[in-house]
């Protein structure tokens, strides 16, 4: 049977109306005979913030690019608001935008037209109300010298905040962001934090999003999802998981650097008197 992703008041955020939620079921995805996620299923409230962390590889770019219905999944379905996220009708009616781990800005392009493309595309708004909209959003991430100014001529912290500020233009009702504070100050990804939170508090945007950076999890986060190996292996909200004394976890929320491994010592051996 298929559920719908009712737009019902969010038990964590209190948000109805504009919010949308998504519902993964069984999902697993393999490339060449490789299985990289294996029978997941969690639901996304309508308005939550809802974070996905685990190591490197584990599968967090895939499932994230399966959400955005830029991949198919092999095994499973996934649901936007209730609907296919891979078919244009549902990308035409649920405003979804993904804030790319790599940033993909169009290099050929200018900042400028970079976030203009997807307002004029859809014809929302005339080119005055869409500078409006780029300039303010470019503002929001401190950002706004960059406007003339191509992708190759900005740093990778620089792109980063450019590739969420054409997110925001997009004004969307779910916002995929991969890494967002990766190759950021402190200063900048508690900014990027603030705008995460913001989005959820004012505009009932829902957020799924992938981290490595365990306090934006913790501190933003209405519930955080940890993949390991392709499998989510748990599922509870930022509380729980800061109170966990599941060794696994504690590893990897708490890393420790071990002087005596033997890693270290080989590295010790090494220095030059
Ligand atoms: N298009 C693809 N074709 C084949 N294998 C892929 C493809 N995309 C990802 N993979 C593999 O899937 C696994 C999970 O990759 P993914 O990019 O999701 O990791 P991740 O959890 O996002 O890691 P990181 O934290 O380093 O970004 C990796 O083993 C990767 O090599
Ligand atoms: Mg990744």
């Amino acid at each position: 049977m298929e559920t719908s992703c009712s737009k019902t008041r969010n038990p964590f955020t209190g948000a109805e109306a504009n919010a949308v939620g998504v519902k993964v079921e069984g999902v697993s995805k393999t490339y060449a005979g490789t299985e990289v996620l294996s029978n997941i299923s969690f639901d996304v409230l309508p308005g939550e913030i809802f974070v996905l962390m685990g190591p490197s590889g584990s599968g967090k770019s895939v499932l994230l690019r399966q959400i955005a219905g830029l991949e198919l999944p092999t095994l499973g379905t996934i649901r936007v608001d209730g609907q296919d996220p891979s078919l244009e009708e549902t990308r035409d009616r649920v405003r979804l935008a993904l804030v790319f781990q790599a940033g993909a800005l169009f290099n050929s392009l200018s900042v400028y037209d970079n976030l203009a493309l997807y307002p004029r595309e859809h014809r929302s708004g005339t080119e005055a109300s869409i500078k409006e909209r780029v300039m303010h959003a470019l503002r929001i991430l401190s950002v706004e010298d960059a406007v003339s100014k191509f992708p190759s001529e900005l740093s990778g912290g620089m792109k980063k905040r450019v590739s969420i500020a054409r997110a925001l233009v997009m004004e969307p009702q779910l916002l995929l962001y991969d890494e967002p504070t990766s190759e950021l100050d402190p200063v900048m990804s508690a900014t990027i934090s603030e705008i995460i939170a913001t989005l959820k508090n004012e505009y009932s945007v829902t957020s799924i999003v992938v981290t490595h950076d365990r306090s934006l999890a913790l501190t933003i986060a209405n519930r955080v999802g940890i993949l390991m190996e392709g499998k989510l292996i748990t599922l509870g909200t930022a509380k729980e998981l800061a109170a966990t004394k599941d060794p696994a976890l504690v590893d990897f929320l708490y890393p420790k650097i071990d002087i005596q491994n033997p890693r270290f010592k080989k590295l010790e051996n090494q220095k030059t008197p």
